[in-house]
């Protein structure tokens, strides 16, 4: 009898695959930066660095990000503050910017990246996230409308005390606003510019993981293999710039959320924010970076070589975006094989850019994604199910539970194996389909 050991698939995990680090380029940037003869030079990076962040980095970031989103003005220094992530700047960010009482809610774009529920939570919001939905051109406005309009103030005393260097938000709207986790859609700059009005109308502060902006690349397949070295879209961050005269007061309604994790690797660990001169200020002020300086002070030296050497230009355009398009097109060509003529659908498929990590798909008929998610297991696929990304705890609307949602990553597994991934998912789905028809019987 012949066993047969099939390899397990996972088109769950959101990390890039192994393949896709640059070990090399950042052992270079580190020998480089430790090997300094001007002995000052290494020990004062082994010391606490400046709250703001290492300001060599916030130079070389506002410099490359000017080059690649194009805003109308140079973005400088003082509009960047370094942080360790996007995660912990999230945590960062609402413990300077909100308050458990004043601020009211925290609405967020559902499906939504659900491990920002948890952060969200404990930043003593857990009760008052709420779920907005998203149509084909990104967060469904009217509905955020109507929810902040009906959304009353909390009794009792502002818990947090005036500072002179933030300013306490009302609400708080979170977004992926290009390449969203999970669902891949891109918002469109017509509605970006009416969710920064709607942000300033209610004193709400937009928090955009603009993550994978970097990683974008043309969807037809057809197309010459092309390399996109400018933002597809202006982010939130530049609209509120920019738009009717620019921010309203010196804080500004937007922070944008970068990330290394994507374009380098998740373990440094480091990001930066970006928003107005006042609010960049006022994230350094939170307790954790005052307390020595911003997080992740030694790694900063590292990226900062690498941006200045232009290597992780390099790496993001001539490396990631080559690759991380291959892998999307061989699992958008296994899924127009496989699992379109099943019934199954996604967004915004006419979109003429694709990028991020994720595809999202809606299962036809009255299929379950728990239970082609289960099934799929059986058959050494894991994916994960759409209920997974409704937002925590927001019983009070009649946000959708996404059950007939599949969400799939094509970063993590070998891009070998993401056709096969997909061929089994179709044979589970038949499957699937032949119960339900065997039971209407
Ligand atoms: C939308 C989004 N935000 C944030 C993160 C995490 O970023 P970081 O590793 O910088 O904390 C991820 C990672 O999957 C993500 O998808």
């Amino acid at each position: 009898m012949t066993v047969r050991i099939r390899k397990q698939i996972d088109l769950f995990k959101g990390w890039p695959n192994e393949k896709l680090l640059p070990p090399r380029l950042l052992r270079d940037a580190a020998n480089h930066t430790l090997s300094q003869t001007d002995p000052g030079t290494v020990t004062e990076i082994l010391e606490y660095g400046d709250d703001e962040g290492y300001r060599p980095l916030r130079n070389s970031i506002a410099a490359w990000l000017t080059r690649f989103y194009r805003p109308k003005e140079t973005i400088g220094y003082e509009r960047i503050c370094i942080t360790g992530g996007a995660s912990q700047n999230l945590g960062n960010t609402l413990a300077t910017f909100t308050d458990p009482i004043y601020t009211q809610h925290v609405w967020m774009v559902a499906p939504t990246y659900y491990l920002a529920c948890r952060i969200i939570a404990d930043a003593s919001f857990d009760g008052r996230l709420r779920a907005v939905p998203e149509d084909e051109e990104g967060i469904d406005l009217k509905a955020l409308e109507e929810g902040l309009k009906n959304s009353k103030p909390r009794e009792g005393a502002t818990i947090k005390q005036p500072k002179p260097w933030r300013k306490l938000y009302r609400h708080v709207i979170y977004c992926v606003p290009s390449f969203s986790n999970p669902s891949g859609r891109i918002m469109s700059l017509r509605r970006r510019q009416d969710l920064v009005r709607l942000a300033r109308r209610y004193d709400a502060l937009i928090v955009a993981d603009d993550v994978y902006d970097m990683l974008q690349w043309p969807s037809n397949p057809r197309k010459p293999k092309q390399t996109l070295e400018h933002a597809y879209m202006p982010r939130l961050v530049d609209v509120d710039r920019e738009l009717d005269g620019g921010p309203i007061d010196e804080f500004g309604h937007c922070m944008s959320n970068g990330s290394f994790s994507k374009i380098v690797g998740p373990g440094v660990r480091t990001g930066w924010a970006e928003g107005t001169p006042a609010f960049a200020y006022g994230l350094s002020q939170t307790g954790s970076s005052r307390s020595g300086g911003a997080p992740s002070h030694l790694v900063a030296t590292f990226l900062h070589n690498m941006i200045q050497t232009g290597t992780l230009q390099d790496h993001i355009l001539n490396f990631l975006q080559p690759e991380y398009a291959e892998r999307y097109h061989k699992l958008m060509a296994a899924i127009k094989t496989h699992l379109l003529p099943l019934g199954l659908t996604m967004p915004q498929p006419g979109k003429d850019v694709a990028g991020g990590y994720f595809v999202w798909l809606k299962l036809p008929g009255r299929l379950q994604a728990d239970n082609v998610t289960e099934k799929a297991l059986e058959r050494d696929v894991v994916i994960i199910a759409g209920p997974k990304f409704i937002v925590d705890g927001d019983d009070a609307s009649t946000q959708s539970s996404f059950k007939q949602n599949i969400r799939l990553c094509f970063a993590w597994t070998d891009k070998e194996l993401l056709g096969e991934g997909v061929s089994r998912l179709a044979d589970v789905i038949r499957e699937c389909q032949r119960d339900i028809e065997g039971m209407a019987a």
